[in-house]
């Protein structure tokens, strides 16, 4: 791949049907699950990013077998303590979050210290929100400047059930001690502020002991110690996240049209829809299914004429968190000012994402106020950029990468956006497939 991409032309308007990869958060949950599984298990349109791949090598490192042969993967579980490794082993989570707070859980119960690495980027975020609970369960750490990685877990055999509050809306955190309490003798409790729900939908699957009971902002989850986790055959859907890239593209070609098919379409994961409506854009869901406790369809989408102004609910924060940076492209096109509030943990994603938003828009010539947690966005529906745009030192962060392609295909201008390569970690073929929407 060449170190970056040049574009310097809009797109001309399209009508077509596409699909995404595979949703990378079931895919990185259905390795951890099955890892753990007795028996083999078998996935079909697995994610093979670098994120998910980073897991399977995690898990094989563990001692786990797994095969990949074009698009199945099988993973052979040796049961609930069927990792086996030797001493001074080392995890590395690459770039991937959710692979590196989530296998924390898992690794609650280990019986020699397991040191976990990152890239750099990873090595930016924080782990302390792990290491406190997990300690509370009685495992120990040491964290480079008490909070980064390298991070090394000394786990416990004697460990004990926590009662636990999960304010910030992260899915990472609540999954994390969802598997810890999994591998603890009696009943963990979690009150945890809304968030993506896959853990919780795969676990209901397969049976373990989890309860749910779900109330208007937070969802109260109890845990108990898991025995067995039988084997899990699964057809991952396609990743909402990477469809809203598209999506956010058809939104701005008047006269465009897109169905992005078989999408995961989990309620915790639709806040992105439901903005682009309030914004005004016709977006539909087609062949709604139920699929192994997750929801999926046909998304639908037309181009918009008139782009209207969000001021977005911060209760739609969790559900489109990962969206946002594509979202603000929308609304610098929007008629008046859209205003996004009570996004701290934004700047603690792949790269610090209110900032690079803001200085994406500013790039781009669109007024901005931005400030710790929040944006203020003075869209102009007659925008057309004529200038050279250079995106770079953005820590590779596969969003803002292809934010800003979007951005690019949109509004025109002349764009050079370093680091291709970034869109690895979640979406591989993006490229490829806006290569397929420019053929007419
Ligand atoms: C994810 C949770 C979210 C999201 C990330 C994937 C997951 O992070 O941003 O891309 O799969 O659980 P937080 O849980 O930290 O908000």
């Amino acid at each position: 791949m060449p170190n970056s991409v040049v574009i310097h032309s809009k797109i001309k308007k399209f009508k077509k049907i596409i699909s995404v990869s595979g949703d990378k958060s079931i895919s990185i949950r259905w390795v951890l699950f099955s890892s753990l599984a007795k028996g083999v298990s078998k996935a079909k349109n697995l994610l093979l990013s670098e994120d998910v791949l980073a897991a399977i090598k995690t898990i094989r490192k563990l001692g786990i077998r797994s095969e990949i042969k074009k698009n199945e993967c099988k993973i052979y579980g040796k049961g609930i303590n069927g990792y086996k490794y030797k001493k001074n082993l080392t995890l590395n989570a690459e770039n991937s979050g959710t692979l590196g707070r989530l296998i924390l859980g898992l690794l609650i119960n280990s019986s020699k210290p397991i040191k976990l690495i990152g890239d750099n980027s990873l090595s930016k975020r924080d782990f302390k929100r792990i290491a406190d609970p997990l300690t509370k369960f009685g495992a120990k750490f040491n964290l480079k400047n008490n909070k980064n990685l390298p991070l090394t877990i000394f786990g416990s055999k004697e460990l004990k059930p926590i009662k636990f509050t999960e304010k910030k809306g992260s899915a990472q955190v609540k999954s994390s001690v969802i598997f810890a309490g999994m591998r603890t003798n009696g009943l963990t409790f979690i009150k945890a502020k809304k968030s993506r729900n896959h853990t919780e939908s795969m676990s209901k699957y397969l049976n373990l002991p989890l309860k749910v009971i779900s109330k208007k902002n937070y969802d109260k989850i109890y845990v108990s110690k898991v025995k067995k986790i039988k084997n899990l055959n699964y057809n991952i859907p396609s990743d909402i996240s990477s469809g809203a890239f598209f999506m956010v593209l058809t939104a701005l070609s008047e006269n465009s049209q897109l169905v992005i098919k078989n999408v995961n379409i989990n309620p915790s994961r639709i806040g992105i829809i439901t903005i682009l409506k309030k914004m005004g854009v016709k977006i539909s869901f087609q062949n709604k299914k139920n699929y192994k406790g997750e929801k999926i369809a046909d998304i639908k989408i037309k181009g918009a004429k008139l782009i209207k102004p969000i001021n977005c609910p911060a209760r739609l924060n969790s559900s489109a968190i990962d969206e946002f940076l594509v979202i603000w492209i929308l609304a610098a096109k929007a008629k008046g000012i859209s205003y996004f509030k009570n996004l701290e943990e934004l700047n603690k994603k792949e790269s610090p994402r209110l900032i690079w938003g803001s200085r994406i828009l500013n790039k781009m010539g669109v007024k901005n106020i931005v400030t710790k947690n929040s944006i203020k966005i003075y869209g102009n529906p007659n925008l057309k950029i004529n200038k050279k745009i250079i995106i770079k030192n953005y820590l590779k962060d596969h969003r803002v990468f292809m934010t800003s392609v979007i951005a690019a295909l949109s509004f025109g201008g002349e764009w050079s956006i370093a680091n291709p390569e970034s869109i690895k970690t979640s979406f591989p073929n993006f490229l490829k497939l806006i290569n397929e929407l420019k053929k007419q």
